[in-house]
């Protein structure tokens, strides 16, 4: 009888423990809905969210198991009530980028929790110790968030781990391994196939005992990090390694010589460390596809012959690595090679191209050696550059492999089926099918693709149809997906981005459509295939769970925020997609705008720091429009301001050259520190660059007012300097009708800047370097820091100290200090006439100025000026309106302003002389030969920049 009554309580008890569970569960779903905003419209109801209607959860015997709600557009904390959640097995909280704060240490509790996935969301703080309680873990995705601190040693406790992605964070400190007081740590994780910690700030070795032969490693991403040290030799006991990624890290000292026991290995990034030593012999990895060995001082030696042995190669970088002798023929004909990067090294001798090239054999880059003859000169078939060998400096050579050639992001999309595209609502956009729908956006980034070729649409063809075959097979609710505008970012990671159309003729997903669209790419459980490797796929807000987006029905641009007009910006550099882009920028610009009148908040990431706590409040610039940069992010992007990103010294600093993680290209001014003067010269350039917007005038994507720095970011500018350019430099030939079309450019550029700019801007160091030639040669006026705006009350003259460049320099402004806009008149005179003869303004104490004026014989042809012109202008009877160009630059010139043109006046000039000459001087690109982008540029409208004025800092101005 007894027996039985404490039988009957110990049931009773076990189901009022149960029951009472059950209710903490809900209570906990209900703490999250309170912590959260934006949760699904049916969390509101008041039913059981264990009876299927509660949008992501699932639950198992009345206990919460799954919880998958990505890209559901969630804001807020994740509260320490999770830790209640003890039967949960799956959290996938992914892509939604206003979970912020820290990771609650209760996470640990979650002890049956297999699946962990927080890629893509906002949190920030230290990854709790407790995540080593999570014993049954299997997938770890904490990547691409703010966390900070170092990599907790627990994380090595967790031994059944198969996926562990911490990259991209801010995580500091030491890779752990196991050691007499700690005795867990990475090295444990003996079933681990992916460790992905790249994209962070760790430092010191790479310990040795990371690695052992018990290892199932098949993914080492180790890059963009701060890791010093030597490679361990124990590296080479993980002979399942597939993918091995230690580039960009601070890595010395030799190679080990065992890494060729990696016989597995598909892609190695050695690139951009301090190696030394004899560049490694990789005989025997024989499924090498990718090697980059780029960016390090290894021993002067010949190009390997070894690696012609490997015939899976079809990506060979080794810039700079002190590489001497001849290329092998032999190289070219490895079967499906498709890139060689030799650049800047010691090559010498004949470049012999093989009789037999790989047929795959896209671009073979061998700037900067020395290089003086090339077998196949007359009959190449393949893309060649041989610019800065001394093959290109005999004097006119204009050979195509002497120019630098013109990087044109593809604007290829994945093809549509047989149907006729619709002209969808301004949200919607017609799907492969030809439906109008919203469609689940959002980027794959690809960080070890087998191949180097962009431009093989086959190949994104077939992971379309893969990736639409895996929806099928899941049974999710997808019509069609396509993929557009492939690239490579400055991670060398393959950027995609994708498109998901929902099917069933629904123009919208509804919320288990897309949180199980974000779980299958968050969990990995789609596989792209051998050739793609490891992949990170990053959403985007689904705007449609917006509220305040939606209802104002605003377009895909504008939903799509900062990144995505960074990829049409990417996608718009070059190439024929040209118009159809400036009109979606105008649209976008427009959306923008609206927007911004709509719901301020949205439009966050364009405001400045004006109220940052970490900024010098003196020089807090008053901004329209530029983004605030943290000085982390500049450091990301521009590879920790590496030595190889510096790309010259600008007015009062270095200057950077980087990649948004979108992909656009950013020239990046960082002051240096300490320097008063240049605080003022920040203010003024940030203040005056954010209010011009002209496609002459370098655009101003955004700064930084961090950590003490101060640092001006810009659109990147791809051709250089016009002085670059005229002394021969980049490569690109400046024929008469080039230089006229940059004269005219740069002159609209600086009578927007007097007459148009708000307020008015004097240059004041208008020079050749000053003046920036974009991919289609299009003149972009650069550098305000010596920049005066003009005052309402002062608009004819301001009085300074004088500021400029010798040779340059209005003498009447130099005598008076009366500054003017004819003092950027008279800078311009001396750019035009640079611009004919190639000579620095002041060369051996002789002026040019004086010079032209003393050969000059008006009754001549060419005004007897022959002998001073650069003879790369071209031949004498091509130079049709030269004496007008040269009448014009000396009117310029005259001794007091009110005798020289305004700008306005020098613009037209400029016209004429282009119509004299037969060219339409509304028609943009510079470039006379250049057949590929001249058919667009012609139906590309130049005088409608007020269309995109104002845009928020990303315009595909190109
Ligand atoms: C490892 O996991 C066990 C079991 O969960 C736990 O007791 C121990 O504290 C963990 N060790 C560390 C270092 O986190
Ligand atoms: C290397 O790859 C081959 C073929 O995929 C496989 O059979 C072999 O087990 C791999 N070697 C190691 C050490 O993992
Ligand atoms: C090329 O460089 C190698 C090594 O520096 C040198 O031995 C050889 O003589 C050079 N060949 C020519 C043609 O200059
Ligand atoms: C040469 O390069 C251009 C631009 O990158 C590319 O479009 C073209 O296909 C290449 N040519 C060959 C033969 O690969």
């Amino acid at each position: 009888m007894g027996a039985k009554v404490s039988q009957l309580l110990v049931i009773i008890c076990l189901m009022i423990s149960m029951i009472s569970a059950q209710n903490a569960d809900i209570a906990t779903l209900q703490a999250l809905k309170n912590a959260w905003q934006n949760t699904p419209p049916n969390w509101d109801n008041d039913q059981d969210p264990c009876s299927g209607s509660w949008d992501g959860i699932t639950c198992t015997n009345d206990r919460v198991t799954i919880i998958k709600l990505s890209s559901m557009g969630l804001n807020g904390m994740l509260p320490e009530n999770i830790g209640q959640l003890t039967e949960l097995q799956i959290l996938d909280l992914s892509y939604n980028k206003g979970l912020s704060g820290p990771l609650t240490s209760a996470i640990g509790d979650l002890k049956k929790l297999t699946t962990l996935i927080l890629v893509g969301c906002g949190f920030s703080g230290p990854i709790p110790d407790t995540i080593g309680n999570l014993e049954s873990l299997v997938f770890l995705s904490l990547n691409s968030n703010g966390f900070t601190g170092q990599i907790p040693a627990s994380v090595g406790n967790l031994t059944n781990l198969y996926w562990l992605d911490l990259s991209a964070n801010k995580l500091i400190g030491t890779i752990p391994v196991s050691n007499l007081i700690m005795p867990v740590g990475l090295d444990k994780l003996t079933r681990a196939k992916h460790f992905h910690l790249g994209d962070n700030q760790l430092s010191g070795g790479i310990p040795p005992k990371l690695f052992n032969s018990s290892m199932k490693l098949i993914h080492l991403l180790l890059e963009n990090n701060r890791l010093t040290g030597t490679i361990p030799s124990t590296l080479g006991l993980v002979t399942s390694l597939q993918v091995v990624r230690l580039d960009r890290n601070l890595l010395r000292g030799n190679v080990p010589s065992n890494i060729n026991s990696l016989i597995n290995v598909t892609e190695m990034f050695l690139s951009n460390n301090q190696l030394t030593g004899p560049i490694p012999d990789l005989t025997g990895m024989n499924v090498l596809n990718y090697i980059d060995l780029s960016n390090n001082s290894f021993d002067q030696s010949n190009v390997p012959s070894w690696l012609s042995t490997i015939k899976a190669l079809t990506t060979i970088k080794m810039q700079k690595t002190n590489l001497d002798g001849e290329v092998p023929a032999a190289l070219f004909s490895i079967p499906q090679l498709q890139n060689v990067d030799l650049s800047n090294n010691l090559i010498n001798g004949t470049l012999n191209i093989s009789s037999n090239p790989s047929s795959e054999l896209e671009l073979v880059d061998l700037r900067s050696n020395l290089i003086a003859d090339f077998t196949q000169r007359s009959s190449y078939r393949i893309n060649v550059t041989l610019v800065g060998n001394p093959i290109c400096m005999e004097s006119g050579v204009t050979d195509k492999f002497c120019t630098v050639p013109i990087e044109s992001p593809s604007s290829y999309s994945t093809p549509r089926n047989e149907c006729v595209p619709l002209s969808c609502g301004l949200n919607l956009v017609s799907s492969p099918n030809c439906h109008c729908a919203l469609p689940y956006t959002g980027l794959f980034f690809f960080k070890a693709p087998s191949f180097s070729s962009i431009g093989n649409f086959s190949i994104y063809n077939s992971l379309r149809d893969s990736l639409m075959a895996f929806f099928q097979r899941t049974n999710l609710p997808v019509d069609s997906v396509s993929l557009k505008n492939p690239r490579r970012d400055v991670d060398d990671y393959l950027v995609i981005e994708l498109d998901v159309f929902p099917s069933g003729g629904n123009p919208e997903f509804n919320r288990t459509g897309v949180l199980e669209i974000g779980f299958a790419l968050s969990n990995q459980t789609f596989k792209p295939g051998k050739e793609f490797n490891t992949f990170v796929f990053i959403h985007e807000n689904y705007a449609d769970f917006f509220p305040e987006i939606s209802a104002t029905a605003l377009t895909r641009g504008t939903k799509h925020k900062s990144s995505n007009a960074g990829i049409i910006v990417g996608s718009a550099i070059g190439g024929c997609v040209l118009v159809l882009l400036l009109v979606l920028a105008g649209i976008y610009a427009f959306r923008q705008k609206e927007r911004a009148e709509t719901t301020p908040q949205q439009s966050q990431p364009f405001v400045a720091a004006l109220g940052d706590p970490t900024s010098d409040s003196d020089i807090v610039p008053q901004l329209k429009g530029a983004r605030s940069f943290t000085f982390k992010e500049l450091q990301n992007y521009t590879n920790n301001f590496s030595e190889m990103n510096n790309i010259g010294k600008g007015g009062y600093g270095m200057v950077y050259k980087g990649s948004l993680p979108n992909g656009q290209l950013i020239a990046v001014k960082r002051a240096q520190k300490g320097s008063s003067q240049g605080g003022l010269e920040f203010k003024t350039e940030i203040e005056l660059l954010s209010r011009v917007h002209h496609k002459n005038v370098v655009g101003l994507i955004g700064f930084c007012l961090d950590q003490g720095e101060q640092m001006l970011v810009y659109e990147y500018i791809v051709n250089g300097t016009l002085k670059d350019s005229l002394l021969g430099r980049s490569g690109i030939r400046l024929d008469w009708m080039r230089r006229l079309k940059i004269a005219l450019g740069a002159a609209r550029g600086l009578q927007y800047l007097h007459n148009h700019a708000d307020p008015p801007v004097i240059h004041r160091d208008v020079k050749t370097n000053n003046i920036l030639l974009d991919q289609r040669l299009v003149a972009k006026v650069a550098d305000f820091g010596l920049s005066k705006p003009l005052s309402d009350a002062d608009t004819t003259h301001v009085t300074t100290q004088v500021k400029g460049t010798m040779g340059y320099m209005d003498p009447e402004y130099y005598m008076t200090q009366q500054l003017t806009e004819k003092s950027d008149t008279y800078s311009f005179g001396v750019v035009m006439l640079e611009l004919i003869t190639a000579r620095n303004p002041i060369m051996k104490g002789r002026y040019i100025v004086r010079e032209v004026k003393e050969a000059m014989n008006k009754n001549e042809e060419l005004y007897g000026l022959h002998d001073i012109l650069d003879p790369i202008i071209g031949l004498s009877n091509q130079l049709k309106g030269l004496e007008r160009f040269v009448d014009l630059a000396l009117r310029c010139v005259e001794d007091t302003g009110n005798q020289r043109p305004t700008m306005s006046e020098i613009v037209k000039e400029l016209e004429s002389i282009m119509e004299l000459v037969g060219l339409d001087p509304n028609t943009d690109s510079a470039s006379s030969t250049c057949a590929s982008y001249e058919e667009v540029s012609k139906d590309y409208p130049s005088s409608n920049d007020s269309l995109f004025s104002r845009n928020e800092g990303s315009l595909p101005m190109e």
